[in-house]
């Protein structure tokens, strides 16, 4: 198996503040890469890149950058222009529980852009240059973040369902269509990974059917199946489990009725705890 230092010398990952993005980044500065930090919260972006830069001695870069605009990942483009960059983690994403109708277009619209179109967008920018290592004989990824919830409609997760059904296929398919040009892609479906998404959306942790795995034990279990040439990943061995053997039509009812009781939750919070991406 491939060594992960090898998608060196830098990566990108986008959704670096929090979670599942900041896993990354500690995984990926503890295998020596050198990384491009992206989120709206500089400070804390910051934080974190100092912080792997004092203990792995690795160089960083911190973009800051809300990708819920049209055309912002033009910023990281711009911000990376030199680099090599042999790893794109296209991560960052965000929504709110609830039913469609209630929601303002506008907001659906900002929410398509960071958890559809950015996607797309940096993969098409980052595309050609990580083409370029594939075939100069270098190792070249991209990991797509997308959801547990993109395998159906979701009811009151409707447009994120969606909207992450896009990521899943598009990632899916350029799995197969990098391939012959040495570019790795694989989809993280994360349902159940332990991160401030799970109180930003109102869910319930002491009704959660299954205990949320930590984040850095998700991305330790994604990496191996990235560097074993994976297209897809669930994170959680329960999760995948349950994933084979739920029927459909039973997932979306569960489901639907636990983000049925976030949005109910969430309605409930003073606004200006309720985080909408
Ligand atoms: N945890 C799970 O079980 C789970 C389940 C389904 C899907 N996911 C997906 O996993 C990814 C990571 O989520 P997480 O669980 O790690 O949640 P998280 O802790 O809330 O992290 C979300 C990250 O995305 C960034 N982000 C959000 N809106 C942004 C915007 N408009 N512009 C730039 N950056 C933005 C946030 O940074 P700032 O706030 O600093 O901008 C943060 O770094 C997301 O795509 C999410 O949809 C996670």
């Amino acid at each position: 198996m491939v060594e992960i230092s090898l998608y060196g010398p830098w990566a990108v990952i986008t959704g670096a503040s929090s979670g599942i993005g900041k896993a990354f980044a500690e995984h990926l500065a503890a295998a020596g890469l050198n990384l491009v930090l992206a989120a709206r919260s500089t400070d804390k972006l910051h934080a974190l890149g100092d912080e792997l830069s004092r203990r792995h001695g690795i160089a960083h870069r911190v973009v800051t950058v809300d990708l819920s605009r049209p055309g912002a990942a033009g910023a990281l483009t711009e911000a990376t222009g030199e680099l090599d960059v042999g790893l794109l983690v296209s991560n960052a994403g965000g929504g709110r529980p609830g039913q469609l109708l209630d929601q303002q277009l506008q907001d659906l619209h900002s929410r398509l852009t960071l958890n559809a179109v950015t996607h797309l967008d940096l993969v098409h920018a980052f595309g050609p240059r990580l083409v370029a290592r594939g075939r100069g004989k270098h190792q070249a990824g991209i990991v797509l973040v997308s959801a547990h919830g993109a395998l159906q409609g979701l009811p009151n997760m409707a447009h994120e369902s969606a909207a992450k059904a896009y990521v899943l296929n598009l990632g899916e398919a350029l799995h197969h269509e990098l391939a012959p040009a040495g570019v790795n892609v694989t989809v993280m479906l994360p349902g159940n990974v332990d991160t401030p998404i799970i109180d930003a959306f109102g869910l319930d942790r002491s009704a959660l059917p299954i205990r949320p795995q930590p984040a850095d034990r998700a991305v330790a279990e994604f990496m191996r199946a990235f560097l074993k040439g994976r297209a897809l990943h669930i994170p959680g061995r329960l999760m995948r489990l349950m994933t084979r053997v739920m029927p459909r039509g039973l997932a979306v009812r569960v489901n639907g009725r636990m983000l049925a009781q976030a949005a109910r939750n969430l309605a409930e919070r003073p606004p200006a705890t309720a985080k909408t991406s």
